[in-house]
C-alpha cells in the first residue's frame, strides 16, 4: 500500500483508480496500441464485410437463392433423366400429371392440326388405336415424334421442341394408352 494512493504515479504517467477491494486497487492504464489497433480493425472490418455482402446479394432474397439453387438441381435431374430415356421412364411419365399435362399443351397447339385434338388422326395418323406404322414402343413413338417421317408432313420435332418437349408430348400420348407395348398390344384407346 503506497502511503497516498490516489497521487498520479509520475514516472510511468499511470494513475490509480480510488476504489479498494480487499485492499486491492486498480491502475487506470491507458489501452495498449496493438489492443486498440485489433478492436478498431475488426470494427473496420465488420462495416466493410457487411456492405460488400449486403450489396452483393441486393434484392436476392434468401430464398430467391435457394429457388435459384434448386431450378439448377433440377434442370440437371430433367437433363440425366431425358439422357437415359427408356420405354420405362416415358412409361412412367405418361402416368404423371404434370408431364401430360404439359405434353397436353403441347399437342393442342401444335399437333393437333394433324392428329386432332381427339388424337384420332386427320392428316397423320390415329395416335389413339392400338396400331403404330413406326413402332408403339415408348422410345419408338419418342423417336418419330423426334426424328420425324422423312418425306411425310410428320416433321423432325426434336429440334423445334427440345427433348424436354418431347418427352412430354409422348407421355401425353402414351397417357391415351393402357400399356406402352404398342403393335397389336394392349394398346386400347381410353
Ligand atoms: C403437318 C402435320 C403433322 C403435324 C403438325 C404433326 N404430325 Fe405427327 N404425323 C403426321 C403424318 C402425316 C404422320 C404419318 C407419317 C407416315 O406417313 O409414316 C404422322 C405420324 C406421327 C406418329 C407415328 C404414328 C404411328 O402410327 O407410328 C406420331 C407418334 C406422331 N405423328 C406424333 C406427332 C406429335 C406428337 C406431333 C406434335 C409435336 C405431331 N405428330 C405433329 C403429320 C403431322
Amino acid at each position: 500500500m503506497s502511503a497516498n494512493p490516489n497521487k498520479d504515479d509520475q514516472q510511468s504517467g499511470v494513475r490509480l483508480l480510488e476504489h479498494k477491494y480487499d485492499g486491492i486497487q486498480e491502475y487506470d492504464q491507458r489501452l495498449p496500441n496493438w489492443w486498440l489497433v485489433t478492436l478498431y480493425g475488426a470494427i473496420a472490418f465488420a462495416i466493410v464485410y457487411w456492405f460488400f455482402y449486403f450489396q452483393s446479394n441486393v434484392g436476392k432474397s434468401d430464398v430467391a437463392e435457394l429457388e435459384a439453387r434448386l431450378q439448377v438441381i433440377e434442370a440437371a435431374n430433367l437433363e440425366a433423366t431425358l439422357a437415359m430415356l427408356d420405354n420405362d421412364n416415358l412409361w412412367k411419365m405418361s402416368r404423371n400429371d404434370q408431364f401430360v399435362a404439359a405434353g397436353r399443351e403441347t399437342f393442342q397447339s401444335i399437333c393437333y392440326t394433324c392428329h386432332g385434338t381427339d388424337l384420332k388422326g386427320g392428316i397423320g395418323f390415329n395416335l389413339v388405336d392400338a396400331e403404330w406404322v413406326h413402332g408403339g414402343q415408348p422410345v419408338e413413338v419418342y423417336n418419330t415424334v423426334n426424328n420425324g417421317v422423312a418425306g411425310t408432313g410428320m416433321q423432325a420435332w426434336g429440334p423445334t421442341l427440345g427433348p424436354k418437349k418431347v418427352a412430354e408430348v409422348v407421355a401425353y400420348v402414351l397417357s391415351h394408352h393402357s400399356s406402352g407395348e404398342g403393335d397389336g398390344g394392349g394398346n386400347e384407346p381410353q
